[in-house]
């Protein structure tokens, strides 16, 4: 348990950023095995490691690999990275993409190899100027090698990597938008199962397609090399999370960055390794990313970092985006600033999230303005109900799970600052965050 180095271990050597510098650490290794192995082989290690989608929803990933027709009856199998991590917060796949791109270049190869895919894209978001080169560089050189292209290593595997650069919007993370936009349409989301068919059958132009996020690709060569029962051994403590996840942490803590921990890890020894918190107690917590429950100081002391352990304490290990509060904090602030970065990323194309993320931004707003009105607390209730589950993607519910969460874990903010038109945490910082 604690910090566990797998996909970090040699993050910060520039070396390993090349070809020469990952093949001399072993890169590689988990291909090679990979294509000795026939394609359901391959599979099977991922559902005896235990992987679970790292983008944020925790989805089995073999049976997403699984999900795909085992004969190529279409032109194309795509292989399809979401790298746009947008998620407030979040800061690993940048890292992962600037640091370590052979790791996922070598994850969607062997992707590739599961499931008959030839073609793979990487749809990063257009900010991330520094991971798009390295990709670039890292691309270029697997090609020169023969390590992408036609008949990889002489297996017979045909696989091209493109990278395609997107606009940076939040809703593009989504993975039917994220589609979408990659076709070249506007980023919004499309009907999904039970009403249309998984992107395994019909993704991309219609096409078999596997979606996963950065860090789950880059699980996949140290699952193929080392196996997937050694893999499982990581966070066997836990119900059913296995592995390791990387946390990117934030807000009052000595030591911002990105962690890497066994599954199991207390939420306490994340917090310890991030240097301890700044400026105060700890207050909050908003464990994985801007759109799960927050949680006390209370539930974060008895907080396991699992996937079913995180829904005991009422929050989610979501995109490993933690946010550390400390008790200088005014939480209405805070979650009317989030309120605000969900209205604006809406795409407007239903009602529940266009009209709903809109008004709980104006009720928040008044509240923070100190002109909050008697029964503003219950309105924030309904339209949290009116928006979540109700909603054509999950934007809808992610805009809802912060406002119920903290009306749930801290009422008594809410009041005093509609009974008083004043935080009970009044600090110059949080004066200057409040709009005119
Ligand atoms: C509004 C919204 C934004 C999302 N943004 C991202 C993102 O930036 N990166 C990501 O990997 N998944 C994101 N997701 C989740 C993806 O839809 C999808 O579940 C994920 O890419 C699947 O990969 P995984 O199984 O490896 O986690 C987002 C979901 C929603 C609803
Ligand atoms: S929930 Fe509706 S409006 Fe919100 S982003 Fe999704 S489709 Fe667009």
């Amino acid at each position: 348990m604690g910090e566990h180095k797998l996909l970090l271990e040699h993050a910060h050597d520039p070396s390993y950023g090349t070809l020469d510098g990952y093949l001399a650490k072993g890169g590689y290794q988990g291909l090679k095995r990979a294509l000795a192995m026939p394609r359901q082989e391959v599979i099977d290690h991922v559902k005896a490691s235990g992987l679970r989608g790292r983008g944020g929803a925790g989805f089995p990933t073999w049976i997403k690999w699984n999900g795909i027709e085992k004969e190529k009856k279409a032109a194309h199998h795509f292989i399809l990275c979401n790298a746009d991590e947008g998620e407030p917060g979040t800061f690993k796949d940048k890292q992962l993409m600037e640091e370590t791109p052979f790791l996922l270049i070598e994850g969607m190869t062997i992707a590739g190899h599961a499931t008959l895919g030839d073609t793979g894209y990487i749809y990063i978001r257009g900010e991330f100027v520094d991971a798009a080169r390295a990709l670039r560089n890292a691309i270029d050189e697997a090609y020169a090698a023969g390590y992408l292209g036609k008949n990889i290593l002489g297996s017979g595997l045909d696989f091209d990597l493109h990278l395609h650069l997107g606009a940076g919007s939040y809703e593009c993370g989504e993975e039917s938008a994220l589609m979408s936009s990659l076709m070249g349409e506007r980023g919004m989301p499309r009907l999904k199962f039970p009403h249309a068919p998984l992107p395994t059958v019909a993704g991309l132009w219609d096409l078999p397609t596997v979606i996963n996020n950065v860090e789950t690709y880059c699980c996949a060569p140290f699952i193929l090399d080392r196996g997937g029962e050694w893999y499982a051994t990581l966070g066997a403590s836990t119900k059913n999370s296995r592995g390791t996840k990387i946390f990117s942490v934030s807000g009052h803590v000595n030591k911002p960055g990105n962690y890497e921990i066994e599954f199991g890890t207390t939420l306490n020894e994340l917090l310890e390794m991030s240097g301890g918190m700044k400026g105060g107690k700890l207050k909050a917590c908003v464990p994985g990313g801007s759109s799960v429950p927050i949680i006390d100081a209370d539930a974060c002391g008895k907080a396991i970092i699992g996937y079913e352990e995180m829904g005991e304490v009422g929050s989610m290990v979501g995109s490993g985006g933690c946010m550390f509060l400390n008790e200088h904090t005014c939480i209405v602030k805070f979650i009317w600033r989030t309120a605000l970065f969900y209205a604006n990323e809406s795409c407007g194309k239903c009602t529940p999230c266009r009209e709903g993320t809109k008004w709980m931004l104006q009720v928040l707003e008044r509240i923070v303005q100190g002109h909050g009105q008697p029964g503003d607390v219950q309105v924030l209730k309904d339209i949290c109900e009116q928006i979540d589950g109700r909603s054509f993607c999950g934007l809808g519910d992610a805009a809802a799970w912060p406002v119920a969460g903290a009306l749930k874990v801290f009422p008594e903010e809410f009041e005093y600052y509609i009974a008083n038109g004043r935080s009970m945490v009044d600090t110059e910082l949080g004066r200057e965050m409040v709009p005119a």
